[in-house]
């Protein structure tokens, strides 16, 4: 990032003469800097001492913007993708951390996707610029083998946290749907990438924020914050809330393993207790879902009365009354 961007979102910026020597450039070439700042949708203001800092502009994800309200140690503070528009922020955030040696933390992040992504090769919708919240981070995970899939039972409960902030009152649908009132509005994707660094995780999460409709194949399932009443709902806010909730769910699972997060997931989950329909590649069932043990599977009581572990590869759940 830019250094005079970076000193303006950071609060690290002075006033316009202190600043230009800071930068070693003529104030007349840092009026000239700061007019292409503004002209990118910056908005530099000074304080009543003259010092220089951004306002971020309502629901930008302008990565000046995005920097300026981080609460986070290291997420969001490596490289910022940011395009209006991108076919899949984790296909971007993948393609830049094999090619180049981004650091952990990095972020993409964009208003529109052309060609997002969900699981199963499902494909994931975002059709109205700037409604959706697609993001992806790039996370080096400090697991022992085999329990990287945990990370997307740590996105889920650190999105439906910064959900939560806005008022509303989310559930986890297991594995890693983040529900409102009964409808999806928030997927999430995590991926493994091949690094110079060795493996790392690209953790993507789409967030329906101010979409007013769907699309009439996913109206009955899909939700968004606006629809379900979080009007003032913020996607730069959101968005930072989301970084600072998911650096902590992330120590938690480092530090304790699944147990440190179990009982934020499972007191959220709107799957356990409920009469569900398992759908698997060579096997549909119903049952009850019973509980989630400490390797994030789910147990279900079938109706022959036989205890079956559902793991989360190849399945969709779905609740006998409806989606959830
Ligand atoms: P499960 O994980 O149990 O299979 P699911 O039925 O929601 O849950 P997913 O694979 O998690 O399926 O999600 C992908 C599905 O979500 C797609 O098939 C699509 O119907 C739906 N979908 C696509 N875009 C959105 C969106 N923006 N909001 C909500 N749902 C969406
Ligand atoms: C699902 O529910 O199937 C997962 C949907 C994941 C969507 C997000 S949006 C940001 C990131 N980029 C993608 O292409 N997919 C994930």
């Amino acid at each position: 990032m830019d250094e005079l961007l970076r000193l303006l979102a950071t609060g690290e910026a002075d006033t316009t003469p202190a600043l230009a020597a800071r930068l070693h450039c003529t104030p007349e070439a840092l009026a000239g800097r700061l007019l292409a700042l503004a002209a990118e949708g910056y908005r530099p203001q000074p304080d009543a001492a003259g010092r220089l800092s951004l306002r971020p502009a309502a629901d930008s994800l302008l990565p000046g913007d995005i920097l300026a309200g981080l609460r986070t140690r290291t997420l969001g503070r490596g490289e910022i993708l940011y395009a209006t528009e991108m076919d899949s922020t984790n296909t971007q955030l993948k393609r830049a951390a094999a090619e180049r040696n981004l650091p952990a933390g990095s972020l993409a992040v964009c208003d529109r996707q052309t060609a997002g992504r969900g699981r199963l090769q499902r494909a994931w919708e975002t059709p109205e610029p700037g409604t959706a919240l697609p993001c992806s981070v790039l996370l080096a995970p400090d697991l022992p083998p085999g329990q990287a899939h945990l990370v997307t039972l740590a996105v889920a409960v650190a999105a439906a946290a910064a959900i939560a902030e806005t008022g509303l009152s989310p559930g986890i649908k297991w594995p890693n749907d983040v529900v409102v009132g009964g409808k999806k509005c928030v997927g999430i994707l995590c991926e493994a990438v091949a690094t110079e660094k060795g493996p790392l995780i690209v953790a993507g999460a789409g967030f329906n924020v101010r979409q007013r409709t769907f699309p009439e194949t996913i109206r009955h399932r899909a939700t968004s914050l606006w629809l379900m009443g979080a009007h003032g709902a913020d996607r730069r806010a959101l968005l930072c809330a989301y970084l600072s909730q998911l650096e902590r769910a992330m120590a938690a699972l480092e530090a304790e393993g699944l147990s440190g997060i179990l009982a934020e997931y499972t007191a959220r989950s709107v799957t356990l207790g409920r009469r569900v329909e398992v759908i698997g590649a060579t096997e549909t069932f119903l049952g009850t879902a019973e509980a989630i043990d400490d390797t994030g599977a789910l147990w279900v009581l079938d109706d022959q009365n036989r205890r079956r572990q559902v793991w989360s590869g190849d399945v969709s759940v779905r609740g006998v009354m409806g989606y959830v």
